[in-house]
């Protein structure tokens, strides 16, 4: 158990010698961010209709009949993460990357927190939110933060007219292939001395997986999150604390002389 104060002395000393670093973030790096989370006290699916409403609109069903309700939540998500800056946990991530050997980040996070906060080797498993791609043609395009706050309905693709789409994985769709295979050789093949998870419940099995086949092959583990979740028992360090606290903290301990 970690007090905020600091991190436990003998976490420390385990800390010593690490140069790669693998880290999943999920959600809850965002919340102090003010980007609410999806599951949870407070979360979007917190309120259960709500939720299953917000889970049907960001379903590729939906998209394929529905584009307008579908893109109604995408724009609302999109404009939260505009409406966004990076935190201390973003920053921390960032900094760790820049001083250790080898670095990889994972993350669930479409709001592109990660990559305005300097953050290079990224998995953006689940793409970005303002990113698009034309369902038609393929176009690929990005949204300005001003072309989010004016969006309304469905956006058409400037070639050929066809609905412009969220580049970002919907429920019921496949995760992108040159992401998975990518996911496997960082975390699999040679997984890094050191694998961080903070903030999500890792409620899909590619998540919670990497760090749990890290920890059976002996790499150190470690959990941030206030609360407990289906990792916290396959790691070595399960710690209960804000990602905004916990991993300034930790990079501190990686990259100070
Ligand atoms: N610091 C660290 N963790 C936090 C903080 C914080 N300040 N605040 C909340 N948390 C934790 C919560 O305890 C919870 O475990 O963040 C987690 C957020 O979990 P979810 O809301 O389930 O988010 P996430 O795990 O990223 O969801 C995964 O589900 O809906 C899909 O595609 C969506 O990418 C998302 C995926």
């Amino acid at each position: 158990m970690s007090t905020l104060a600091g991190l436990p002395a003998d976490l420390l000393e385990s800390l010593e010698g690490i140069t790669s670093m693998g880290v999943i973030t999920g959600a809850g790096v965002s919340a102090e961010s003010g980007i609410q989370t999806y599951r949870g006290q407070g979360g979007l699916y917190d309120d259960e209709a709500e939720g299953d409403a917000t889970v049907e609109a960001l379903s590729a069903s939906t998209l394929h009949h529905d584009p307008d309700r579908t893109w109604r939540v995408v724009a609302e998500l999109a404009r939260r993460s505009v409406d966004a800056a990076p935190n201390p946990a973003h920053h921390a991530i960032a900094q760790l990357e820049q001083n250790l050997t080898r670095f990889v980040l994972l993350t669930q996070n479409v709001d592109g927190l990660h990559k305005l906060a300097g953050s290079r080797n990224v998995i953006d498993i689940h793409g970005d939110v303002l990113d698009t791609r034309c369902r038609d043609c393929g176009a690929r395009g990005r949204f300005t933060p001003e072309e989010v706050r004016a969006l309304e309905g469905t956006p058409f693709c400037p070639d050929c007219g066809g609905v412009r789409r969220p580049n970002a994985v919907l429920f019921g769709e496949m995760l992108p292939e040159d992401k998975v295979r990518r996911m496997h050789q960082e975390f699999y093949a040679d997984p890094p001395d050191l694998v961080l998870i903070a903030g999500t419940t890792a409620v899909f099995p590619y998540i919670a997986e990497p760090i749990v086949v890290a920890n059976q092959r002996g790499r150190l583990t470690i959990e941030v999150n206030p609360e407990p979740t289906i990792v916290s028992p396959h790691v070595r360090w399960s710690l209960r604390g804000k990602a905004g606290e916990v991993l300034p903290l930790i990079a501190e301990a990686l990259t100070s002389d």
